[in-house]
């Protein structure tokens, strides 16, 4: 494919009062990512000259996408005299013949689903699908198999209300047509805004070819509220999912996995019913067991869980992790730490056995200390690491001790306990029964 025969422009600027939300539309998280990242990745995969229209919060929204992407041309809209679709292209200069203009709130697209508006010619594409409920969506008249307008909820009488064909927000425009028309524009409607859409009926008009082109509503989907933000995230982890149980991963009951999309696997893997595993995160030979979470780390020839809490940057190879175990920021290679224990900026070296109840103390209220525990170390339960702290290999630890060292040395024990104190006879006396 030859991006450089389509410009791509992407309507981002309105406020989307219907989220109910301080947060633009558009920088709304599906699975991990703003909705408007997900549409910009697809597009840089047919075109090289992108446009993005934005005006609510548009440092925001400039700033966070261009934390993922380098070459896009943003584009500010003069939203307060010209509001509206229609408004938004007014700014715009592609470069290209074809022009595919894509709403910034439907994040399901992608390329391929784009693909049938490079094939097909014609003055005018627009995309349409047909809704059993239709509610929200412009209404597309068609008569003897050609588009003759759409007209908008919000201005459609009844018998327009009662069409099921709708607008899914996407077109391909010759740019001539948007030359011509955007700016004969007007908004003469119930809402005051400049209709994008009612280029079509001016097209219509004027005996340009208008062609429909029927899409899924699986990658056309538009958010306008928190419901279509958890219905699109819902068929996006499912593709997720999909694409990696094909890869070879076992996923048990996947409706009750989340996956973020920068989720890598690799080799054999299971990933257990209820499990959460977000950022950047490789998870490679790993059985992951039932309620873990795991963010934005590595894991590697390790099981872990159940209800374990990987945190970010850490970094875990060769490792057994058991039922309540939280690790943040450490690197674990060879570990043993089979139940209930805080492991944080630690970095515990091969053969290390973390017994129950184990916590690394990092943090005194203002910093945090790094515990450095070297090989064969056997850590008794219940017991505290001061941070910081350096345990040498073949340490004992003994159970309930607290190390406030800061070092331990090469094959020491170390054992802080109090006697034990026997009252006989306490029981009775104190409850007065025998
Ligand atoms: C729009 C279409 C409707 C279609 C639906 C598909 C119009 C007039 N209506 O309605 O026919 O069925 O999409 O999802 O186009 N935007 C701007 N500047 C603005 C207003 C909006 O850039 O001044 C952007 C928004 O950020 C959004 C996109 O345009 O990404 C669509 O706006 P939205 O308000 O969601 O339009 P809909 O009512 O959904
Ligand atoms: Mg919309």
């Amino acid at each position: 494919m030859d991006k450089n025969n389509i410009s791509i422009v992407i309507l981002a600027a309105g406020q989307g009062s219907r989220m109910k939300s301080n947060k633009a539309k558009v920088l709304h998280n599906i699975c991990g990512k703003p909705m408007l990242y997900h549409i910009i990745k697809a597009s840089k995969e047919i075109s090289n000259d992108i446009s993005v229209v934005i005006a609510h919060q548009k440092e925001k929204v400039q700033q966070e996408m261009e934390n993922f992407f380098t070459d896009i041309h943003f584009v500010v809209q003069d939203a307060d005299n010209f509001p509206g679709t229609g408004g938004a292209m007014k700014n715009v200069k592609p470069k290209n013949e074809k022009v595919l203009v894509l709403n910034g709130d439907m994040p399901l697209i992608n390329a391929d689903s784009l693909q049938g508006f490079i094939d097909t010619d014609a003055d005018i594409i627009m995309s349409v699908f047909d809704l059993q409920n239709p509610d929200g969506y412009g209404r597309v008249k068609i008569e003897s198999g050609e588009v003759q307008y759409i007209v908008e909820q919000k201005d459609a009488d009844a018998d327009e209300l009662k069409i099921s064909t709708v607008n899914a927000g996407i077109y391909a425009f010759s740019k001539d047509v948007i030359d011509k028309y955007i700016p004969l524009l007007n908004n003469d409607n119930a809402q005051e805004e400049y209709y994008l859409t009612d280029v079509i009926s001016m097209a219509k008009k004027d005996s340009l070819v208008i062609k429909p082109l029927i899409v899924d509503e699986e990658y056309f989907k538009g958010v306008n509220s928190k419901k279509d933000l958890s219905d699109s995230e819902i068929i996006m982890q499912d593709r997720i999912k999909t694409h990696w149980m094909m890869q070879g991963v076992i996923m048990q009951l996947p409706s009750t996995i989340y996956i973020e999309e920068s989720v890598t696997f690799e080799g054999e893997c299971i990933v257990e019913n209820g499990c959460r595993i977000t950022g950047d995160t490789l998870i490679s030979n790993v059985h992951i067991k039932s309620g873990s979470v795991v963010e934005d780390s590595v894991v590697k020839n390790s099981d872990i869980g159940p209800l374990a809490h990987i945190r970010p940057a850490s970094y875990i190879e060769d490792t057994h992790i058991g039922n309540f175990v939280e690790v943040k920021k450490s690197s674990l290679k060879g570990v043993k730490a089979g139940h209930l224990s805080y492991l944080g900026d630690a970095q515990i070296d091969e053969g290390t056995n973390i017994g129950a109840g184990t916590i690394t103390c990092n943090y005194d209220g203002i910093n945090k200390y790094k515990t450095i525990i070297g090989k064969n170390v056997f850590i008794g339960s219940d017991s505290q690491l001061v941070a910081p702290v350096t345990i040498e290999d073949d340490v004992m630890i003994a159970a309930g001790t607290t190390v406030t060292n800061d070092k331990i040395e090469k094959g020491a024990l170390a054992i802080s306990r109090n006697k034990v104190k026997i009252v006989k006879d306490f029981y009775y006396k104190f409850f007065g029964k025998k």
